[in-house]
């Protein structure tokens, strides 16, 4: 077969990784040939793609970001299906290995539906695909957040400060929870749970008491309680969702002028996205890379590769976008028992 191959959607550690898993096994097992896609969609529907032989992706599974390119072009905008099975003949495409996120993989699902052979790989650092346990890019972003979270804490520490750090996380606190409990956060804020200022100082101020620098971490999704929506200051995306941001410096200046603690604000943005995935992430990309051939090759077609426990298999691309994975109540509660 030859199959095209495209990353989608915000980058994330471990896509090269996915690309060198899904080539390799590919061509050593089952003698495909494989075209890269440059861009998302966007390379799928201007006919933007080159030949992707083995050796142009051995080393890849330790680099960050894309080879492909990525974008968030959704092809329903240009030329939609019919477009799509345009390009893909002129190239003998006989199908696609889509790699994303919620948004990727819903426009793989509505493709399929009108007959073009394609298998997902899901993608996000945020963690909030309910059809997999976990998606690779998470586990770098965590460790990133964390070592920035430990060091901000020291110089919190010398200053006798209070320390806000935003990290990503726009409709799941997964990246705050995680790399929160690991720093030992003062209070950890996501977006599935609203919590009013007067605990959020209260809890700085008996951290403060005890002669700690608190530090809190908060989702870029964050809504404190009794306010409207999430703060956005750079208008909207290319999907028209509102940009993020700005948080950390909004509770950063309450919590300053209700305490009386001096506060700085960080927000660890796009860092969280760049640079080499970590050893798990990168072995979870490539068996997503190697399992999403295995699901071509059998033509399962539809479907995204997933995992659950230690085991990767797949799952209906309707079910897998179907709802988002939010941080649980009880998840949250456990956290909060060691605030303030
Ligand atoms: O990949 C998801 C995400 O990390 C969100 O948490 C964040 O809102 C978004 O990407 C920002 O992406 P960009 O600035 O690339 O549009």
């Amino acid at each position: 077969m030859k199959i095209g191959i495209l990353t989608s959607g915000g980058d994330c550690p471990g896509l090269n990784a996915v690309i060198r898993g899904a080539v390799m096994k590919g061509d050593r097992i089952y003698g495909h040939t494989f075209v890269g896609i440059r861009d998302g969609w966007r390379g799928l529907v201007q006919d933007d793609v080159f030949d992707l032989p083995r050796h142009d992706v051995r080393g890849l599974s330790k680099q960050g970001g894309t080879i492909l390119g990525t974008s968030r072009t959704s092809p329903f905008a240009h030329g939609g299906t019919e477009r799509v099975k345009q390009v893909m003949a002129n190239h003998g495409m006989d199908a696609l290995i889509a790699i994303g996120g919620e948004g990727t993989l819903t426009v793989a699902r509505m493709l399929h539906d009108e007959g073009i052979n394609v298998v997902g790989v899901p993608k996000t650092i945020d963690n909030d695909l309910s059809a997999t346990d976990v998606t690779f890019g998470f586990d770098t972003a965590v460790a990133i957040a964390t070592e920035s979270i430990d060091r901000l804490r020291t110089t919190g520490e010398s200053h006798h400060r209070c320390m806000v750090v935003e990290v990503m996380g726009r409709h799941v606190g997964w990246i705050a929870l995680h790399a929160g409990l690991a720093s030992g956060a003062h209070a950890i804020l996501v977006p599935e749970v609203h919590v009013g200022m007067d605990q959020i100082a209260s809890w700085m101020t008996s951290t403060h008491d005890r002669g700690r620098a608190p530090v809190v971490v908060v989702s870029e999704g964050f809504v404190p309680e009794g306010e409207g929506e999430a703060v956005s200051l750079r208008g909207l995306d290319a999907f028209g969702r509102p940009r993020l941001g700005g948080i950390g410096d909004h509770l950063a200046l309450e919590i300053e002028s209700r305490t009386s603690l001096e506060t700085r604000s960080t927000t660890l943005g796009h860092l969280q996205r760049g640079g080499v995935p970590t050893a798990y992430d990168r072995v979870l990309a490539t068996r997503f890379g190697t399992a999403a051939i295995d699901t071509v090759s059998r033509g399962e077609w539809g479907v995204m590769v997933n995992l659950v426990g230690m085991e990767i298999g797949t799952v209906n691309l309707r079910d897998a976008t179907s709802e988002l994975k939010l941080v649980p109540r009880h998840a949250w509660d456990e956290a909060a028992i060691l605030f303030g």
